[in-house]
């Protein structure tokens, strides 16, 4: 097992996994000193582009903000988010996978679904390519976004999935927005790290977009905790400038090329 996986692994019932998603090297760089987990999330499609699905973000676009990350991700583990129809079977995973690690050197992929994508989970660790899962709300595929394991029924296929992912070989999985006592019997069935989004304290670890902690996005969801209110000093920041441009208070000599 590669060493920074080992690290996440070796933290389960030992210590929370701090995780935050990151689409750039300046952010980067300020999270890789705190989290254990940086995860090149398609969640850029909405927070970055204003798109209403991550349907619409590519393989391509994804890959341009990986290269940016990874000039700012040394110690963690850098996870690289598969975009929609980018893995439908073994052979295009592989090929889209093999190209990303590639072009990005992320340390891990990670995809969306449970039975359904077994086999391509399978395909990619057979070729020593480590896996991060993704169950509960399913952003690639769902059409409504609601918490999930209201139901028996949904709680024990979202369990179930859960079984497999682990013994087909992820070293992870995300749970996004999964009932409470459904986060805490996954998690304790498993031998592997749960990442927890919306998913209550009960996942070995926890994520959220950056944007959304900072408060750079406009986003209201119930499951983010803004801690700081960016925006606001960006924008003081604006404002002081205009206010010395327009009055000549800047540049100064200081800032000038003088002879
Ligand atoms: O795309 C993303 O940022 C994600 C996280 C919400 C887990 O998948």
């Amino acid at each position: 097992m590669n060493k920074k996986i080992k690290k996440i692994f070796d933290k389960k019932n030992k210590s929370k996994i701090v995780c935050l998603t990151a689409y750039s090297k300046n952010i980067a760089e300020i999270l890789d000193k705190h989290c254990d987990l940086i995860l090149v999330g398609d969640s850029l499609g909405s927070v970055l582009y204003n798109y209403k699905s991550t349907k619409k973000v590519t393989l391509q676009m994804m890959i341009n903000h990986s290269k940016s990350v990874r000039l700012g991700v040394n110690k963690s583990l850098m996870v690289f988010d598969m975009p929609y129809k980018t893995y439908r079977n073994p052979k295009e995973a592989l090929k889209n996978v093999k190209l990303v690690l590639k072009k990005t050197k992320c340390d891990a992929v990670k995809l969306e679904g449970g039975k359904k994508i077994i086999p391509i989970v399978k395909k990619l660790v057979q070729n020593k390519i480590p896996v991060m899962g993704h169950v509960g709300i399913l952003p690639q595929s769902d059409k409504k976004f609601t918490f999930k394991g209201k139901k028996q029924q949904e709680s024990k296929r979202i369990l179930n999935d859960t079984k497999l992912l682990e013994k087909a070989g992820a070293f992870s999985i995300v749970l996004e927005c999964i009932e409470t006592n459904l986060s805490k019997k996954i998690t304790d069935n498993l031998k592997i790290p749960t990442i927890g989004i919306g998913s209550s304290a009960n996942c070995d670890g926890q994520v959220l977009v950056i944007d959304d902690l900072i408060g750079l996005s406009k986003t209201k969801f119930k499951f983010v905790k803004k801690y700081i209110d960016i925006s606001r000093i960006i924008e003081k920041a604006v404002k002081k400038y205009k206010l010395e441009v327009i009055k000549k208070r800047f540049p100064t000599r200081k800032h000038s090329f003088n002879t």
